[in-house]
C-alpha cells in the first residue's frame, strides 16, 4: 500500500486541548496598543471558526477513500486540532464582539453566504483543493508567527501570544494533510493553483471586511494615519506580515511543490520548547 503521507513520521498531528485566558486583552487594542493590527489579526479570528469547519468537511469528505493508515490517522489528527482551534476561536470571537460592541452576526454572514457559494458552485475536489490552498497560507503565516522576529512577541499581552502560538504551531503540524488527501484523490497541479488565486481573493476580502467592520466601530474609520501604518504593518519591506511570506507564497504556483519542501520542524521545536517551559513556569 502506498504511503501518501508526507507529514515527517517526527511530526505527529496531535490535537492538543487548550484554553486561554484573552478576555482582558480583548478589551484593548491588544497589538501593539494598535487600532489597524489589533483589527487585523481579529478580522482573522472572525474567519476561523466557520473556515476551519469547512475545512474538517472538505478534508473528511475523502476519509473513506484513502487506504494509508497514516495519513488517515493524519486526517483525524486535523480534524481533532481544527476542533479545537475552532472552539477557542469562538470563544474569542464572542468575547471580543461583546466587549468591543462589534457585530458578530453580520461577519459571520457574510462567511456563511461564501460558504454556501462554495457548496453550491464548487465540486468536492473543488473544495479540497481550495482547502489545501488556505492551509498554506495559514502555514506560511504560522511559520512567521513563530519565527523570533516576529512582531506580535513584542507587542501582545502573554496570553495571546500563546494561543496564537499554539494555533501557529499545530497549522504547521497538520499542514501537508489536506494537500496530500488532495494529491491522493488525484487533484491536478492546474486546478490546486487556481483553487490558490481565488481562495487569496476571498481570504483577503473577508479579512478586509472584518477589519472595516471593526474600524468603523471604533470610529477610526477615517484616520488616515491608521491606514498608512497598516499599510506598512502589512506591506513593508522585511518587516511587513504580508511582506515577509509572499515568496513562500509564490511556492505554491511551483510545479511540484510540497508544504514539507519547507522543512519547519526547527520552529516546531523551538514552539515546544518554549512551551514546556511556559506551562511548567
Ligand atoms: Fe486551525
Ligand atoms: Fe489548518
Amino acid at each position: 500500500m502506498p504511503v501518501l503521507s508526507h507529514t515527517p513520521l517526527d511530526v505527529p498531528v496531535r490535537p492538543r486541548n487548550r484554553e486561554y485566558d484573552v478576555a482582558q486583552a480583548l478589551a484593548t487594542d491588544w497589538f501593539d496598543q494598535h487600532a489597524f493590527k489589533t483589527a487585523w489579526f481579529n478580522a482573522m479570528s472572525i474567519t476561523f471558526p466557520l473556515g476551519e469547519k469547512f475545512f474538517i468537511d472538505s478534508v473528511r469528505y475523502y476519509l473513506d477513500r484513502i487506504d494509508d493508515p497514516k495519513l488517515k490517522a493524519d486526517i483525524r489528527g486535523f480534524c481533532g486540532q481544527e476542533g479545537f482551534h475552532r472552539r477557542e476561536h469562538q470563544r474569542y470571537n464572542e468575547t471580543l464582539c461583546k466587549a468591543r460592541g462589534y457585530d458578530l452576526d453580520r461577519m459571520e454572514a457574510r462567511l456563511e453566504s461564501n460558504i454556501k457559494r462554495a457548496y453550491r458552485f464548487l465540486s468536492p475536489l473543488e473544495r479540497l483543493a481550495a482547502t489545501a490552498a488556505l492551509e498554506h497560507i495559514t502555514a506560511i503565516m504560522a511559520e512567521s508567527a513563530l519565527n523570533e522576529n516576529d512582531p506580535m512577541i513584542d507587542s501582545a499581552p502573554a496570553a495571546m501570544r500563546a494561543l496564537w502560538q499554539w494555533h501557529a504551531a499545530e497549522e504547521l503540524e497538520h499542514k501537508s494533510v489536506a494537500f496530500d488527501v488532495y494529491r491522493a484523490v488525484g487533484g491536478s497541479e492546474r486546478l490546486r493553483k487556481r483553487a490558490m488565486r481565488q481562495a487569496t481573493f476571498f481570504l483577503m476580502v473577508d479579512v478586509m471586511m472584518g477589519v472595516l467592520h471593526m474600524l468603523r466601530k471604533d470610529r477610526k474609520l477615517w484616520n488616515l494615519r491608521l491606514w498608512a501604518q497598516g499599510w506598512s504593518f502589512l506591506f513593508a519591506k522585511h518587516v511587513g506580515i504580508l511582506r515577509r511570506v509572499w515568496s513562500a507564497y509564490k511556492e505554491y504556483y511551483r510545479n511540484g511543490f510540497h508544504p514539507w519542501h519547507r522543512d519547519t520542524r526547527p520552529l516546531l521545536a523551538g514552539w515546544q520548547d518554549n512551551e514546556d517551559k511556559r506551562l511548567l513556569a
